[in-house]
């Protein structure tokens, strides 16, 4: 087999490039360890910034999205029992949020590369990358039983965090930055009507909490919990229990309960590796970076690496340079940096630390307040929010 960009992973990243590279002409294959329909079904994030949102439009893979996402101007954050509404679309010059979850970005992807003739191996085995500090870099993989080797000009390693490229680049060549937070979010999906049209964010003493939707139908929510917590300690009740608490507010305003379908616990990282490229192996997403869900980035900043990364293969193909792919990392490092810092702020700002003391609790609250009261503040949060722009 033969291709001129191998993608390992078929995650938003691998399949946003793929996408991106057929419409300039570029040939991929996709290398997927699961199958279609795990990751069809795999429940992730659900907020697109609106340069996302025009990215997937402008590329011909945004009809569904258009039609069945829901499009929010604001989001409201609420502490001390009261709500105060940041209202992002004025705030920006008319920029919004749409809520459309992350599997149902992948469904449209995977259906759009496979209508096109695209190439994706599903269910790929034993999956290593070599010679990519050559000039014959190659994927090999199990698949139908036998080993294969997909020979390419280049490697896109968008094999998310715990994929096999990032770790097969040569010790020393990577900086790791890192941090963990001492906490995890349990979240649900209820099939509930959302208690709010709206995403609420929360800060109470219990910890934080999030209410979020995916679909007029179905609320996705979460609560802050340790970080070792076993979800099996988790009821429903309690679930519900603790919502109730963390997001009630003063008023008639009503948190409505429903069957819960699925639920499941997610640790919060931030972390980064410098380059994120070594030799022909290009990484994208979160196989370079993670960002605690807070911000809402994750899904954002993966589609903001393949967008540059398949700029890059565009010049590289039409007129030989390698200008673009030489500065790939450190023109996605400059976006991803500004996410994660808006990202940490976010989470510092909601959550209750084990070692915050009266002092630091007063301090987010005034923090809160000051937002809340403040356009130049609810300003900085909007703009990030929505997605800085490009460049
Ligand atoms: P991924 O989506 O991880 O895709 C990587 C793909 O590579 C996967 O399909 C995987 O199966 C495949 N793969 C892995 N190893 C190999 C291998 N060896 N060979 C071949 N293929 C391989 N972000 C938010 O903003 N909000 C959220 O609520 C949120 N929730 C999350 C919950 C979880 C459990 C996780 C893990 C992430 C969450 N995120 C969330 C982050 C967001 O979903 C990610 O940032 C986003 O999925 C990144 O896309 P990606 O394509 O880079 O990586
Ligand atoms: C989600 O709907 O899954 C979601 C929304 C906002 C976040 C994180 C996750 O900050």
């Amino acid at each position: 087999m033969r291709t001129q960009i191998g993608i390992v992973g078929a995650g938003p990243a691998g399949l946003l490039l793929s996408h991106l590279l057929h419409l300039q002409g570029i040939e991929s294959v996709i290398i997927e360890a699961r199958s279609r329909k795990y990751i069809e079904e795999r429940i992730r994030a659900g907020v697109l910034e609106q340069g996302t949102v025009d990215m997937l439009v402008e590329s011909g893979v945004g009809e569904r999205l258009k039609r069945e996402g829901l499009v929010h101007h604001g989001i409201e954050l609420r502490f001390n029992r009261r709500g105060h509404r940041i209202n992002m679309y004025e705030l920006t010059g008319g920029k919004a949020i749409t809520i459309y979850a992350q599997h149902e970005v992948v469904k449209d992807l995977v259906s759009a590369r496979l209508a096109a003739g695209g190439q994706i191996v599903f269910e790929a085995g034993d999956v290593s990358v070599h010679g990519f500090d050559s000039s014959t870099p190659a994927i090999r993989f199990q698949s139908g039983g036998k080993t294969q080797e997909l020979a390419c000009d280049f490697i896109a390693g968008c094999d998310g965090f715990h994929g096999v490229c990032r770790p097969s680049i040569p010790v020393g060549v990577l900086t790791e930055f890192d941090r963990t937070y001492p906490f995890a979010w349990l979240g649900v999906l209820a099939q509930v009507p959302p208690s709010s049209n709206e995403l609420v964010y929360s800060y109470h003493e219990r910890g934080f909490a999030l209410l979020s939707m995916r679909t007029p139908e179905i609320g996705r929510l979460y609560i802050q919990v340790g970080p070792d917590e076993d979800i099996h300690n988790w009821p429903d009740d309690k679930i519900w229990r603790e919502l109730q608490a963390r997001l009630a507010a003063e008023g008639d305003w009503k948190l409505t309960e429903g069957p819960i379908l699925q639920k499941g616990i997610t640790p919060m990282r931030s972390f980064v590796v410098e380059p994120m490229q070594f030799g022909k192996l290009y990484l994208a997403g979160d196989a370079a970076h993670i960002v605690p869900a807070t911000g809402a980035k994750g899904l954002n900043l993966a589609a903001a690496d393949v967008r540059i990364l398949s700029q890059a293969f565009a010049e590289f193909y039409s007129s030989g340079k390698t200008q673009l792919l030489d500065q790939y990392s450190q023109t996605c490092l400059r976006r991803v940096w500004k996410a994660q810092r808006f990202s940490w702020w976010m989470t510092s700002m909601l959550h209750r630390f084990d070692t915050d003391s009266p002092f630091d609790q007063r301090r987010q609250v005034a923090e809160l307040d000051y937002l809340a009261g403040s356009r130049a503040a609810m300003t900085s949060l909007a703009e990030n929010y929505v997605g800085l722009p490009w460049d």
